[in-house]
C-alpha cells in the first residue's frame, strides 16, 4: 500500500519524537491518528487526536479500528521503576500487537532504543544480530518490544521495523549525541522504509544519521535502501563538542549515563566492569 493511501496510528504521537515525526511526514498519509494519554491539539488537517491508554487492551483495540499501519512511540523514554516499565512499556507493547492482530493490521514501525545494546563498550561496533545487552529497565523493555515483534511476525505475520533510535532531537546538543543523533528527515526516511519495504519481517536497525567512526553497523538499514541525508557533525551545537565528560562508566559504555545508574537510582562507577573485557561479563 502507498503511504498516501494509509491511515496510520501514531501511539505517543503527542510526545517529542511524535511531534517531530508528524511535522516531517504526516502530510504523506491519507489520515493520521495521534493516539496518546493527552489530547493533542496542534493537529494538521489530516490528523485526529485519540485519547487512549495503551495499557487498556480493549480501549486500544477499539482505537486501532480502520488503521492500516502503526507507528509505536508510546511509553517511558528513560529508566523508571521496573513495575512502571513492565506495566506501560512491556504490557503496553504487548497490547499494541494483540490489538493489531485483532484488527488485521500487518505493519508496525516501533521505537526501540540504542539502550537495548547500551552495555557494549564504545570501542566495539555493534550490529543488530549481536546479542542484546540492555543497560537498565528501559533498555530491557526495548529488548522485550523487539522480541514481541518477532513473536507476532512468526505467529501472526505482522511485519515490524524496530528502530534502535539513538538521539532524536532537532540537533545533537551533547557529546554522546555526536555519535547517536538522528535528524528528523532521516528518522522519517526510516519510518517510510518500515511502512512499505516488502522484505521487512521482524527487522531491527539503528536510528542514526551518517556518522564516521560510529558505534553501530547499520548495513541492514543500508540493504533496505536507507541513505542518511544528514551527517551528525554538520548539525552539532557548540555544547555538543564542549560538554563535560561524564562518569568513567558512562564514557566507557555506549549507553552513557544509563550504564552508571544503579538499581537504587544512584549514579556510581562500576570499577569492576571497567577492568574486565566484555566477554568477562557476558
Ligand atoms: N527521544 C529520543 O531521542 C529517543 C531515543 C530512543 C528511543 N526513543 C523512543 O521513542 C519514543 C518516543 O520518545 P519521546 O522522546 O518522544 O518520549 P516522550 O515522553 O516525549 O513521548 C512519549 C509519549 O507517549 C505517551 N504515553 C506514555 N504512556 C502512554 C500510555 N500508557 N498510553 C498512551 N500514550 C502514552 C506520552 O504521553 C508521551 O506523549 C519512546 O518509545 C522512546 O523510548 C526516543
Amino acid at each position: 500500500m502507498n503511504l498516501s493511501e494509509m491511515h496510520v496510528v501514531v501511539t505517543g504521537g503527542a510526545g517529542r519524537v511524535g511531534k517531530t515525526l508528524r511535522k516531517a511526514m504526516s502530510a504523506e498519509f491519507r489520515k493520521v491518528t495521534v493516539l496518546d494519554l493527552v489530547a493533542e491539539t496542534d493537529l494538521a488537517e489530516n490528523e485526529v487526536a485519540s485519547v487512549c491508554d495503551i495499557v487498556d487492551l480493549a480501549a486500544l483495540t477499539g482505537a486501532l479500528e480502520g488503521a492500516d499501519a502503526l507507528i509505536h512511540l508510546a511509553g517511558y523514554p528513560i529508566d523508571q521503576a521496573i513495575e512502571d516499565i513492565l506495566r506501560v512499556n512491556c504490557q503496553g507493547t504487548w497490547n499494541l500487537y494483540e490489538a493489531a492482530r485483532q484488527q488485521g493490521i500487518g505493519r508496525v514501525v516501533q521505537a526501540s532504543s540504542n539502550h537495548a545494546t547500551g552495555f557494549y563498550r564504545r570501542d566495539q561496533r555493534v550490529s543488530p544480530d549481536m546479542p542484546m545487552r540492555p543497560d537498565g529497565s528501559y533498555g530491557l523493555s526495548k529488548c522485550f518490544g523487539e522480541l514481541v515483534a518477532g513473536l507476532y511476525w512468526d505467529k501472526a505475520g505482522i511485519r515490524t521495523l524496530s528502530l534502535r533510535i539513538g538521539n532524536a532531537m532537532d540537533r545533537p546538543s551533547h557529546r554522546r549525541g555526536l555519535v547517536t543523533w538522528i535528524s528528523p528527515r532521516d528518522l522519517a526516511q526510516q519510518v517510510r522504509i518500515g511502512l512499505t519495504h516488502p522484505d521487512i519481517d521482524a527487522t531491527v536497525i539503528y536510528g542514526v544519521s551518517a556518522c564516521e567512526d560510529g558505534w553501530w553497523d547499520n548495513s541492514v538499514a543500508t540493504a533496505l535502501g536507507y541513505v542518511p541525508q544528514d551527517r551528525i557533525e554538520d548539525f552539532a551545537t557548540p555544547d555538543a563538542w564542549t560538554s563535560p565528560l561524564e562518569t568513567e562508566v558512562a564514557e566507557t559504555f555506549q549507553g552513557g549515563m544509563f550504564c552508571s545508574v544503579n538499581h537504587d537510582g544512584v549514579i556510581r562507577g562500576r570499577a569492576d566492569l571497567l577492568s574486565k573485557s566484555n566477554s568477562d561479563h557476558d
